[in-house]
Protein backbone atom coordinates (compact mmCIF):
# COMPACT_ATOMS: atom_id res chain seq x y z
CA UNK A 1 0.00 0.00 0.00
CA UNK A 2 1.26 3.36 -1.20
CA UNK A 3 2.10 5.76 1.99
CA UNK A 4 -0.71 8.24 0.86
CA UNK A 5 -3.83 7.05 -0.06
CA UNK A 6 -5.09 8.04 -3.07
CA UNK A 7 -8.95 9.57 -2.78
CA UNK A 8 -11.08 10.34 -5.60
CA UNK A 9 -14.48 12.59 -4.23
CA UNK A 10 -18.06 11.63 -5.99
CA UNK A 11 -20.12 14.84 -5.64
CA UNK A 12 -18.71 18.20 -5.05
CA UNK A 13 -22.12 19.75 -3.16
CA UNK A 14 -22.14 21.08 0.16
CA UNK A 15 -20.51 18.00 2.16
CA UNK A 16 -18.00 17.12 -0.84
CA UNK A 17 -16.74 20.41 -1.17
CA UNK A 18 -16.30 20.43 2.95
CA UNK A 19 -14.42 17.15 2.56
CA UNK A 20 -12.15 17.86 -0.24
CA UNK A 21 -10.66 20.86 1.60
CA UNK A 22 -9.52 18.96 4.63
CA UNK A 23 -8.06 16.33 2.62
CA UNK A 24 -6.21 19.08 0.79
CA UNK A 25 -5.24 21.23 3.36
CA UNK A 26 -4.89 19.08 5.94
CA UNK A 27 -4.60 15.21 5.73
CA UNK A 28 -0.92 14.57 4.98
CA UNK A 29 -1.70 10.69 4.73
CA UNK A 30 -4.33 11.45 1.64
CA UNK A 31 -4.03 13.05 -1.81
CA UNK A 32 -7.22 13.74 -3.66
CA UNK A 33 -6.34 11.77 -7.62
CA UNK A 34 -9.77 12.65 -8.98
CA UNK A 35 -13.51 14.03 -8.42
CA UNK A 36 -16.86 13.26 -10.20
CA UNK A 37 -20.14 15.47 -10.30
CA UNK A 38 -22.51 15.31 -13.13
CA UNK A 39 -22.50 19.28 -12.38
CA UNK A 40 -19.16 19.93 -14.33
CA UNK A 41 -18.55 22.92 -13.38
CA UNK A 42 -18.79 22.16 -9.59
CA UNK A 43 -16.22 19.10 -10.55
CA UNK A 44 -13.76 21.38 -12.96
CA UNK A 45 -14.39 24.62 -10.24
CA UNK A 46 -13.30 22.25 -7.49
CA UNK A 47 -10.19 21.09 -9.31
CA UNK A 48 -9.25 24.22 -10.14
CA UNK A 49 -9.28 25.44 -6.59
CA UNK A 50 -7.74 22.18 -4.84
CA UNK A 51 -4.94 21.15 -7.60
CA UNK A 52 -7.12 17.94 -8.55
CA UNK A 53 -5.51 16.79 -11.67
CA UNK A 54 -8.24 14.75 -13.10
CA UNK A 55 -11.88 15.40 -13.61
CA UNK A 56 -13.54 12.16 -14.68
CA UNK A 57 -16.29 12.00 -16.64
CA UNK A 58 -18.26 9.27 -14.87
CA UNK A 59 -18.26 7.22 -11.44
CA UNK A 60 -17.66 4.26 -13.55
CA UNK A 61 -14.39 5.55 -14.72
CA UNK A 62 -13.47 6.76 -11.51
CA UNK A 63 -13.94 3.30 -10.42
CA UNK A 64 -12.12 1.84 -13.18
CA UNK A 65 -8.60 3.96 -12.36
CA UNK A 66 -5.84 1.80 -11.35
CA UNK A 67 -4.32 4.96 -9.05
CA UNK A 68 -7.55 5.04 -6.99
CA UNK A 69 -7.42 3.54 -3.62
CA UNK A 70 -10.45 4.79 -2.34
CA UNK A 71 -13.65 6.67 -2.85
CA UNK A 72 -15.79 9.18 -0.92
CA UNK A 73 -19.26 9.34 -1.88
CA UNK A 74 -20.91 12.95 -1.05
CA UNK A 75 -24.07 12.12 -3.26
CA UNK A 76 -27.43 12.77 -2.10
CA UNK A 77 -28.94 10.27 -0.33
CA UNK A 78 -30.66 7.96 -2.81
CA UNK A 79 -27.36 7.63 -4.96
CA UNK A 80 -25.08 5.83 -2.10
CA UNK A 81 -26.31 2.40 -2.34
CA UNK A 82 -25.67 1.56 -6.17
CA UNK A 83 -22.50 3.90 -5.42
CA UNK A 84 -21.01 1.82 -2.92
CA UNK A 85 -22.03 -1.50 -4.63
CA UNK A 86 -20.09 -0.09 -7.58
CA UNK A 87 -16.83 1.06 -5.94
CA UNK A 88 -16.59 -2.34 -4.04
CA UNK A 89 -16.76 -4.33 -7.22
CA UNK A 90 -13.92 -2.46 -8.21
CA UNK A 91 -12.17 -3.13 -5.35
CA UNK A 92 -12.17 0.52 -4.10
CA UNK A 93 -12.30 1.57 -0.33
CA UNK A 94 -15.50 3.56 0.70
CA UNK A 95 -16.38 6.17 2.98
CA UNK A 96 -19.93 7.38 2.77
CA UNK A 97 -22.02 10.05 4.01
CA UNK A 98 -24.88 9.26 5.98
CA UNK A 99 -27.18 7.80 5.88
CA UNK A 100 -26.57 4.65 3.69
CA UNK A 101 -29.67 4.42 2.06
CA UNK A 102 -33.19 4.92 3.38
CA UNK A 103 -34.63 1.89 3.70
CA UNK A 104 -33.09 -1.42 5.32
CA UNK A 105 -33.03 -3.51 2.17
CA UNK A 106 -30.72 -1.33 0.54
CA UNK A 107 -28.58 -0.79 3.37
CA UNK A 108 -28.16 -4.09 3.37
CA UNK A 109 -27.61 -4.66 0.04
CA UNK A 110 -24.57 -2.42 0.48
CA UNK A 111 -23.13 -3.44 3.59
CA UNK A 112 -23.20 -6.93 2.19
CA UNK A 113 -21.43 -6.11 -0.95
CA UNK A 114 -18.55 -3.88 0.54
CA UNK A 115 -17.88 -7.07 3.13
CA UNK A 116 -17.77 -9.36 0.08
CA UNK A 117 -15.25 -7.34 -1.55
CA UNK A 118 -13.20 -6.83 1.81
CA UNK A 119 -13.23 -3.27 1.25
CA UNK A 120 -13.35 -0.82 4.15
CA UNK A 121 -16.33 0.42 4.46
CA UNK A 122 -16.53 3.80 6.87
CA UNK A 123 -20.23 5.99 7.37
CA UNK A 124 -19.73 9.77 7.97
CA UNK A 125 -21.20 10.03 11.33
CA UNK A 126 -18.71 12.89 12.10
CA UNK A 127 -19.75 13.70 15.74
CA UNK A 128 -18.09 10.64 17.04
CA UNK A 129 -14.58 12.40 15.72
CA UNK A 130 -15.38 15.83 18.23
CA UNK A 131 -13.59 16.30 20.78
CA UNK A 132 -16.50 17.57 23.30
CA UNK A 133 -18.58 14.34 22.05
CA UNK A 134 -15.41 12.46 23.23
CA UNK A 135 -15.19 13.64 26.70
CA UNK A 136 -18.91 12.74 27.47
CA UNK A 137 -18.12 9.56 26.08
CA UNK A 138 -15.37 8.82 28.10
CA UNK A 139 -16.80 10.44 31.08
CA UNK A 140 -19.90 7.71 30.80
CA UNK A 141 -17.59 4.88 29.62
CA UNK A 142 -14.91 5.49 32.48
CA UNK A 143 -17.79 5.25 35.13
CA UNK A 144 -16.83 9.37 35.98
CA UNK A 145 -20.94 10.10 36.27
CA UNK A 146 -21.54 6.61 37.97
CA UNK A 147 -24.19 4.81 35.96
CA UNK A 148 -26.17 6.79 33.28
CA UNK A 149 -29.48 7.68 33.99
CA UNK A 150 -30.87 10.49 31.24
CA UNK A 151 -29.18 11.94 28.27
CA UNK A 152 -30.13 15.38 26.33
CA UNK A 153 -29.36 16.05 22.60
CA UNK A 154 -30.05 19.57 21.44
CA UNK A 155 -29.54 19.73 17.89
CA UNK A 156 -31.19 22.75 15.88
CA UNK A 157 -29.38 23.88 12.07
CA UNK A 158 -29.32 27.45 12.08
CA UNK A 159 -31.35 26.94 8.57
CA UNK A 160 -33.21 24.57 6.51
CA UNK A 161 -31.80 23.17 3.52
CA UNK A 162 -33.17 23.33 -0.08
CA UNK A 163 -37.03 22.18 -0.55
CA UNK A 164 -35.09 20.25 -3.73
CA UNK A 165 -33.10 18.52 -0.92
CA UNK A 166 -35.76 17.62 1.57
CA UNK A 167 -37.11 15.94 -1.11
CA UNK A 168 -34.82 13.30 -1.39
CA UNK A 169 -32.69 12.97 1.85
CA UNK A 170 -35.42 11.47 3.62
CA UNK A 171 -37.10 13.50 5.65
CA UNK A 172 -35.78 15.25 9.14
CA UNK A 173 -35.33 11.67 11.05
CA UNK A 174 -33.08 9.88 8.42
CA UNK A 175 -31.43 13.26 7.15
CA UNK A 176 -30.75 15.48 10.54
CA UNK A 177 -31.60 12.96 13.42
CA UNK A 178 -29.56 10.36 12.07
CA UNK A 179 -26.87 11.71 13.69
CA UNK A 180 -28.54 12.11 16.78
CA UNK A 181 -29.74 8.47 17.03
CA UNK A 182 -25.78 7.38 16.66
CA UNK A 183 -24.64 10.05 19.32
CA UNK A 184 -27.51 8.21 21.79
CA UNK A 185 -25.55 4.75 20.67
CA UNK A 186 -22.11 6.21 20.69
CA UNK A 187 -22.31 8.23 23.88
CA UNK A 188 -24.26 5.64 25.74
CA UNK A 189 -22.85 2.52 24.71
CA UNK A 190 -26.10 0.99 24.59
CA UNK A 191 -28.66 0.48 21.91
CA UNK A 192 -31.93 2.29 21.43
CA UNK A 193 -35.27 0.09 22.26
CA UNK A 194 -37.81 2.72 21.64
CA UNK A 195 -38.86 6.13 20.65
CA UNK A 196 -41.68 8.28 21.02
CA UNK A 197 -41.86 11.42 18.68
CA UNK A 198 -43.86 14.87 19.09
CA UNK A 199 -43.29 17.39 16.39
CA UNK A 200 -44.63 19.58 13.69
CA UNK A 201 -44.21 21.86 10.85
CA UNK A 202 -43.23 25.52 12.29
CA UNK A 203 -40.13 26.55 10.28
CA UNK A 204 -41.63 26.54 6.26
CA UNK A 205 -44.95 25.69 5.37
CA UNK A 206 -43.30 24.17 2.24
CA UNK A 207 -41.17 21.92 4.24
CA UNK A 208 -45.02 20.22 5.31
CA UNK A 209 -45.72 20.56 1.83
CA UNK A 210 -42.72 18.40 1.09
CA UNK A 211 -43.88 15.66 2.97
CA UNK A 212 -41.65 16.50 5.86
CA UNK A 213 -42.11 18.06 9.53
CA UNK A 214 -39.16 20.73 10.78
CA UNK A 215 -39.00 20.51 14.94
CA UNK A 216 -39.15 17.50 17.07
CA UNK A 217 -39.12 16.25 20.51
CA UNK A 218 -38.62 12.83 20.50
CA UNK A 219 -37.88 10.55 23.63
CA UNK A 220 -35.81 7.59 23.99
CA UNK A 221 -35.85 4.41 25.58
CA UNK A 222 -32.48 2.86 25.74
CA UNK A 223 -31.95 -1.26 26.37
CA UNK A 224 -29.80 -0.17 29.23
CA UNK A 225 -32.79 1.39 31.08
CA UNK A 226 -31.77 4.85 30.15
CA UNK A 227 -34.32 7.30 28.87
CA UNK A 228 -33.04 10.10 26.36
CA UNK A 229 -34.37 13.21 25.03
CA UNK A 230 -33.68 14.90 21.47
CA UNK A 231 -34.81 17.66 20.49
CA UNK A 232 -34.76 19.12 16.18
CA UNK A 233 -35.21 22.09 14.57
CA UNK A 234 -34.39 22.79 10.81
CA UNK A 235 -33.87 27.28 12.12
CA UNK A 236 -32.20 28.60 14.93
CA UNK A 237 -32.27 32.16 14.20
CA UNK A 238 -28.78 32.37 16.73
CA UNK A 239 -26.32 29.73 14.74
CA UNK A 240 -25.78 26.09 14.79
CA UNK A 241 -26.96 24.37 18.32
CA UNK A 242 -25.01 21.55 19.14
CA UNK A 243 -25.59 20.60 22.91
CA UNK A 244 -25.70 17.53 25.00
CA UNK A 245 -25.78 16.78 28.61
CA UNK A 246 -25.49 13.50 30.18
CA UNK A 247 -26.79 12.71 33.81
CA UNK A 248 -25.94 9.74 35.96
CA UNK A 249 -25.79 8.71 39.70
CA UNK A 250 -23.01 10.09 40.10
CA UNK A 251 -23.06 13.70 38.61
CA UNK A 252 -23.39 15.18 34.82
CA UNK A 253 -21.31 16.43 31.95
CA UNK A 254 -22.62 18.99 29.38
CA UNK A 255 -21.03 20.85 26.26
CA UNK A 256 -21.73 24.15 25.67
CA UNK A 257 -21.59 25.37 21.83
CA UNK A 258 -18.81 25.90 20.36
CA UNK A 259 -17.98 29.51 19.20
CA UNK A 260 -15.51 31.08 16.42
CA UNK A 261 -13.43 33.12 19.02
CA UNK A 262 -13.77 32.49 22.83
CA UNK A 263 -13.73 36.62 23.75
CA UNK A 264 -16.23 38.31 26.39
CA UNK A 265 -16.97 41.38 26.18
CA UNK A 266 -18.26 43.49 29.30
CA UNK A 267 -19.44 46.50 29.75
CA UNK A 268 -22.52 48.41 31.65
CA UNK A 269 -24.79 47.12 29.26
CA UNK A 270 -24.02 43.33 29.86
CA UNK A 271 -21.78 40.97 28.88
CA UNK A 272 -21.77 39.50 25.41
CA UNK A 273 -19.54 37.04 23.66
CA UNK A 274 -19.80 35.76 19.66
CA UNK A 275 -22.84 33.28 18.63
CA UNK A 276 -22.27 30.21 18.12
CA UNK A 277 -20.84 29.20 14.44
CA UNK A 278 -23.38 29.10 12.31
CA UNK A 279 -23.21 25.81 10.84
CA UNK A 280 -21.49 22.17 10.19
CA UNK A 281 -19.10 23.22 7.95
CA UNK A 282 -17.04 25.58 10.55
CA UNK A 283 -18.75 23.72 13.24
CA UNK A 284 -16.95 20.22 12.86
CA UNK A 285 -14.14 21.63 10.87
CA UNK A 286 -11.77 19.07 13.16
CA UNK A 287 -14.33 16.37 13.27
CA UNK A 288 -14.21 15.84 9.81
CA UNK A 289 -10.50 16.25 9.71
CA UNK A 290 -10.64 13.59 12.58
CA UNK A 291 -12.63 11.56 10.68
CA UNK A 292 -11.03 11.24 6.96
CA UNK A 293 -7.72 10.72 9.13
CA UNK A 294 -8.94 7.74 10.81
CA UNK A 295 -10.71 6.17 7.43
CA UNK A 296 -7.49 6.65 5.96
CA UNK A 297 -5.21 5.31 9.18
CA UNK A 298 -7.66 2.23 8.34
CA UNK A 299 -7.02 1.56 5.40
CA UNK A 300 -3.51 2.02 5.26
CA UNK A 301 -3.39 0.06 8.46
CA UNK A 302 -5.43 -2.67 7.69
CA UNK A 303 -7.53 -1.99 10.74
CA UNK A 304 -11.15 -1.74 11.28
CA UNK A 305 -12.97 1.56 10.74
CA UNK A 306 -14.23 2.75 13.75
CA UNK A 307 -17.81 3.73 12.55
CA UNK A 308 -19.01 0.94 9.93
CA UNK A 309 -22.17 -0.24 8.04
CA UNK A 310 -23.80 -1.38 10.78
CA UNK A 311 -23.80 1.66 12.58
CA UNK A 312 -25.38 2.74 9.56
CA UNK A 313 -28.27 0.58 9.88
CA UNK A 314 -28.32 0.86 13.27
CA UNK A 315 -29.06 4.85 12.94
CA UNK A 316 -31.32 4.41 10.02
CA UNK A 317 -33.56 1.74 12.07
CA UNK A 318 -34.20 3.82 14.90
CA UNK A 319 -35.12 6.60 12.43
CA UNK A 320 -37.86 4.61 10.52
CA UNK A 321 -38.65 3.75 13.95
CA UNK A 322 -39.27 7.58 14.72
CA UNK A 323 -41.13 8.01 11.48
CA UNK A 324 -43.32 5.46 12.31
CA UNK A 325 -44.17 6.67 15.87
CA UNK A 326 -44.75 10.19 14.37
CA UNK A 327 -47.07 8.78 11.58
CA UNK A 328 -48.96 6.54 13.89
CA UNK A 329 -48.71 8.85 17.20
CA UNK A 330 -47.21 5.86 19.17
CA UNK A 331 -44.59 5.33 21.14
CA UNK A 332 -42.56 2.70 18.81
CA UNK A 333 -40.13 -0.22 19.57
CA UNK A 334 -36.95 0.04 17.08
CA UNK A 335 -37.27 -4.41 16.80
CA UNK A 336 -40.85 -2.93 14.62
CA UNK A 337 -39.06 -2.01 11.86
CA UNK A 338 -35.80 -4.36 12.03
N1 LIG B 1 -21.98 14.47 7.69
C1 LIG B 1 -22.46 15.67 7.52
O1 LIG B 1 -22.24 16.56 8.33
C2 LIG B 1 -23.30 15.97 6.29
C3 LIG B 1 -23.63 17.29 6.00
C4 LIG B 1 -24.37 17.56 4.85
C5 LIG B 1 -24.77 16.52 4.02
N2 LIG B 1 -24.45 15.23 4.35
C6 LIG B 1 -24.87 14.10 3.47
O2 LIG B 1 -24.10 14.20 2.29
C7 LIG B 1 -24.88 13.87 1.15
C8 LIG B 1 -24.84 15.04 0.17
O3 LIG B 1 -25.40 16.18 0.80
P1 LIG B 1 -25.04 17.67 0.31
O4 LIG B 1 -25.64 18.57 1.30
O5 LIG B 1 -23.58 17.80 0.01
O6 LIG B 1 -25.87 17.72 -1.07
P2 LIG B 1 -25.64 18.69 -2.30
O7 LIG B 1 -26.92 18.65 -3.07
O8 LIG B 1 -25.08 20.00 -1.86
O9 LIG B 1 -24.48 17.96 -3.16
C9 LIG B 1 -24.66 16.76 -3.84
C10 LIG B 1 -23.75 16.78 -5.07
O10 LIG B 1 -23.81 15.47 -5.70
C11 LIG B 1 -23.93 15.66 -7.12
N3 LIG B 1 -24.56 14.45 -7.65
C12 LIG B 1 -25.87 14.15 -7.80
N4 LIG B 1 -26.01 12.90 -8.30
C13 LIG B 1 -24.76 12.40 -8.48
C14 LIG B 1 -24.25 11.16 -8.95
N5 LIG B 1 -25.06 10.16 -9.33
N6 LIG B 1 -22.91 11.00 -9.02
C15 LIG B 1 -22.08 11.98 -8.61
N7 LIG B 1 -22.49 13.19 -8.12
C16 LIG B 1 -23.84 13.37 -8.05
C17 LIG B 1 -24.75 16.92 -7.27
O11 LIG B 1 -24.57 17.50 -8.56
C18 LIG B 1 -24.20 17.79 -6.15
O12 LIG B 1 -23.08 18.55 -6.56
C19 LIG B 1 -26.27 13.52 1.66
O13 LIG B 1 -26.37 12.13 1.77
C20 LIG B 1 -26.32 14.16 3.04
O14 LIG B 1 -27.15 13.44 3.94
C21 LIG B 1 -23.70 14.95 5.43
Amino acid sequence: MRRRLNIALIGAGRIGQVHAATIANRVVTARLCGVYDPVLSAAKSMADRLGISKVAPSADAIFQDDVVDAVLICTPTDTHAPLIIAAAKAGKHIFCEKPVALDLATTDAAIAAAKLAGVHFQIGFNRRWDSNYARVRAAIAGGEIGSLRTLHITSRDSGPPPISYIKTSGGIFLDMTIHDWDMFRFLSGSEIEQVYVQGGVMVDAAIGTAGDIDTHITLVRFESGTLGVVENCRQAGYGYDQRVEAFGSLGAIQTENNRPNSAVISTVDGVRHALPHHFFMTRYTDAYACEIEGFVDSVIQGKPVAVGGDDGRRALAVGLAAKLSYTEQRPVRVSEVG
